[in-house]
Parts: structure tokens; sequence; C-alpha cells
């Protein structure tokens, strides 16, 4: 499933991974190290105020230029031409299926005539997506056929704020979708590379959390809820009269007060696991399924430290914390140390910054 808003080129020159969120801008770029290797040639996190971008909206244009523009500066790439992401809830999709042998003029009448049901505004307003995904599993006769429809100011608001930065997007993905092909190049970390296994991968950022669950590379279930790391920034804030960017500086510090770890730190790790715990209940509820095997955390909240074994031990499922770079070569400026720690937060830069390796 490889979805490309088809007002951008289809081709893929040289690009860097751009994902807006609300915590940071972050960046990356990747090359090609030969012999089916990539390598990690840069990378950089500028972080947000708290109300830069609000459930996936970019508020204060301004800033978020800013920030993109200092971010590419001190990255110290060349590459103009970017990949971004829309967020997963900005993006109506739906898979249909749909007779094998229609042309593909007939496939188009077809996608827009199941868009205008789906699609609660008028298609003038909305860039419609599709793509085959493989053959129907019921019948041989059959494709599947993903739709993807956003409304255009989704793409234009983020398309405007990389051009004001002096950036190009050459790809605009889907938020879940460039998680997806991250997680796919970090597959073999897990035992066997989980095959036939059902994974959930579970980004919590500063406000979302994502869930994802796969088996093999098939995206099986999808879901996203309130709640991040904002939510322990409070109650620090809270309970140490601080600002929240003071609160913010002490979490990501590590040498905090006395009483943290019991009192602020382990109860709100408890909170997440439970919450994950809920989350993948609701997942067996909804789905056949009746497990998970694995379960990776990402986003810059999955670091904190305790977590995995908490939510291993709520859930039951062998959890680790993912390194969408896993595997690949590090050019001589990046930090192991540091990349590792940044890692689970850049999944979706990451597999934005894939897409240059795209075969056309
Ligand atoms: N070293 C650290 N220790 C603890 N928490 C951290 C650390 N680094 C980042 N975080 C937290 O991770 C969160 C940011 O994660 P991430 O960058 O994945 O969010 P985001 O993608 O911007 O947010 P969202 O996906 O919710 O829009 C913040 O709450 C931040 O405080
Ligand atoms: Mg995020």
């Amino acid at each position: 499933m490889r979805l490309q808003f088809n007002l951008f080129e289809v081709k893929t020159p040289p690009l860097v991974g751009v994902d807006i969120s609300s915590a940071a801008v972050k960046l990356v770029e990747l090359a090609d190290a030969g012999r089916g290797k990539y390598s990690v040639e840069r990378y950089i996190i500028e972080p947000l105020s708290r109300d830069a971008v609000v459930d996936g909206n970019i508020a204060k244009v301004d800033e978020v230029v800013d920030a993109l523009k200092q971010a590419w500066g001190q990255m110290g790439t060349r590459i103009r031409h970017v990949a971004m992401a829309l967020p997963s809830s900005a993006v109506i999709s739906k898979k249909l299926i749909l007779p094998a042998d229609l042309s593909e003029d007939d496939m188009e009448i077809q996608v827009q005539a199941e868009a205008n049901q789906v699609v609660p505004f008028s298609l003038d307003e909305v860039n419609l997506d599709f793509q085959v995904l493989g053959p129907a599993t019921n019948s041989s006769t059959d494709v599947d056929v993903l739709l993807a429809a956003s409304r255009k100011e989704k793409i234009e608001d983020r398309v405007a704020v990389a051009e004001a930065a002096g950036l190009k997007v050459s790809v605009m993905d889907v938020e879940s979708n460039a998680s997806q092909t991250a997680y796919e190049g970090m597959m073999h970390i897990l035992p066997d590379s989980a095959r036939g296994q059902t994974v959930a991968l579970i980004d919590i950022g500063a406000t979302t959390m994502h869930i994802l669950v796969f088996v093999d590379k098939v995206m099986v279930y999808s879901r996203e809820q309130s709640f991040g790391g904002n939510q322990l920034t409070q109650e620090i804030q809270r309970r140490y009269g601080m600002s929240f960017e003071e609160a913010e500086k002490l979490k990501r510090k590590g040498d905090t007060p006395d009483k943290y770890g019991v009192e602020i730190l382990q109860p709100f790790t408890e909170t997440l696991a439970l919450e994950i715990g809920r989350a993948l209940q609701m997942f067996v509820a909804a789905t056949s399924f009746s497990r998970v095997d694995y379960i990776v955390l990402a986003g810059g909240t999955a670091i904190l430290p305790g977590l995995d074994d908490a939510v291993a031990s709520r859930t039951e499922a062998s959890t680790l914390v993912a390194n969408p770079f896993a595997g690949m070569v590090l050019s001589g400026n990046i930090a192991s140390a540091k990349l590792v720690a940044d890692a689970p937060a850049l999944l979706v830069a990451c597999g934005l910054a894939m897409r240059r390796f795209d075969t056309p």
C-alpha cells in the first residue's frame, strides 16, 4: 500500500522526510549505502511550542515555518525535496473490492462513485487517490483497492509551510502509511521477523497514541486515541509548580528530584501500560484476533524508563522499543547512543525518508 496524492510527482528525487507533529518538526535524510542497505545521513528534531500544531493542524504557521527553516539549515543538507505526511485523522480511507478486469478509467469512475458515498463533503474540495492492493481474498476475479481522500486545504496547508521554508514537497503521504514503511524496515529486529505473528506498533507522542496492528506486512487494525507524554509533563508542572517548558526539560533530563520516580514517573508508566492494555482489548474485541504477540513502542514517550517492562507485564506480550534505523549504516557525524534514544520519535520521519527508495 503506497499512497501518493496524485497532484504530486510520482518519481522520487533525493528527498528528506519531514514530520510536522505536535512536539516538534523532525527531519531525516537517508541514503543508499549499497548492498541493499540504507545509511542515516542526517537528522534533526526541532521542538515546537505547545500550541503550534494542534490535532494535526498547523495553528501557528509562522512558528512552524521558522522551525522548519531552522531545522533544515542546521541539518546541513542540500536536498530541498521533501516527503511529508498528513495526519491519519485527516484522511478518509476505505477498502473497496472491484472487478480485476476494469480499465484504469473505469476503475477511476467506480472509485469516484464510492468516494461520493463515504466522503462527507463535496468531491471538489477533496484530493482523491487510489491504489490497487492486490487480489481480493475471497474472489479470484476481484481486486482490493484502497481509496484515500483528504480535504485539499489539509494538503495545501502543509505544502504552504514547506514552500515558505524554501522546500518543495515531492511526496504527500499519510502518517500511518509512513509508520508502516518504517515498521517494515525494522521487522527484522523481531524474532524470526515476526513471521505470522500479530504485532502492535504503538506510537506514543506528545498528545496522541496511535495503535497499528500488523500481521506480516498487512495492517489489520489502526486506531488513535488522545493520550501522550504531555500528560506526564503536566503532572510534573502541577507537582513542582513549574512552567510547561521547565517541566519538559526536567522530564527529559532524567536528573530529577528524589521522589519523582516513585511518585510521578511510575504511576504514569502504569497508567500508560493500562491504556495500552485497554487499547489492545479493544483490538481483540473488534477483530477476529485473540491476542497480540509482540508490542513495539514508538514515539518520544516510548523511551521512558521502565515503560517497556510495565507494558510487557500488563499485556503479557513481548515488548520492545522501536528503532527504525536498526541495521542501517550510520554516517560519521551521527552518535549511535544519541540516535537510539531519538529513534522512536523518528518513526514517521524515517518512513517518509524511505520514500526516496521507492521504485517507480
Ligand atoms: N528523553 C525523553 N524522556 C521522556 N520523554 C521524552 C523524551 N524525549 C521526548 N519525550 C516526550 O515525547 C513526546 C514527544 O514525542 P514525539 O516526538 O513522538 O511526539 P509528536 O510526534 O510530536 O506528537 P504527536 O504524535 O502526539 O503529535 C513529548 O511528550 C516529550 O516530552
Ligand atoms: Mg507523532
